[in-house]
């Protein structure tokens, strides 16, 4: 079993990835913990020392390299989807969940902005936030909803969808 969380920042990927696999004996994979340690820096850095563009080319990479892993939820950045290449590496053998929630909600949750380069500046998050929304919905196996819900009642939600 391969559970791929996709959704904005702040949307629960990671908490709501952790009891998942918690919960269904899986393992737990963050992408942007991979890019991380593989290139020895925080996020903020790579898009300030190196940009985006070389953001995007690792977060392509991790999504290939993880093709052949097995019984794990896979918890995602919120920009995986702006490659039809990531989603479709992602995709064999696994099952893309988006945990839809809207912006009033992420801003809410959102508490830590420090290693969220394109979370710095409100009015352009929002801006992505609606450019992304339908690539999300195109690319999920399951949707979500939220807004409202503890991280335990979206678990919940999932488990009983699989
Ligand atoms: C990004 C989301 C982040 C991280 C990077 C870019 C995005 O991950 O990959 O800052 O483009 O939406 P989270 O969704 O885990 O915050």
């Amino acid at each position: 079993m391969k559970l791929i969380l996709i959704g904005f920042m702040g949307s629960g990927k990671t908490t709501v990835g952790c009891l998942l696999a918690q919960k269904l004996g899986l393992g737990v994979i963050e992408m942007d913990d991979l890019i991380i340690k593989k290139e020895g820096k925080n996020i903020n850095k790579i898009f300030a020392e190196d940009g985006e563009a070389r953001f995007r080319e690792l977060e392509s990479q991790i999504a290939k390299d993880l093709v052949k892993k097995e019984n794990v939820v896979i918890s995602t950045g919120g920009g995986v989807v702006i490659k039809a290449e990531n989603i479709e590496n992602l995709k064999i053998n696994g099952k893309t969940i988006f945990l839809r929630t809207s912006f009033l909600e992420i801003k809410k949750r959102l508490t830590n902005i420090e290693d969220r380069p394109l979370f710095k500046d409100k009015i352009s998050a929002e801006k992505l936030f609606n450019s992304r929304q339908k690539l999300y919905e195109k690319n999920a196996d399951l949707i979500v909803d939220t807004d409202g819900k503890s991280v335990e009642e979206v678990t919940y939600e999932i488990i009983s969808q699989n």
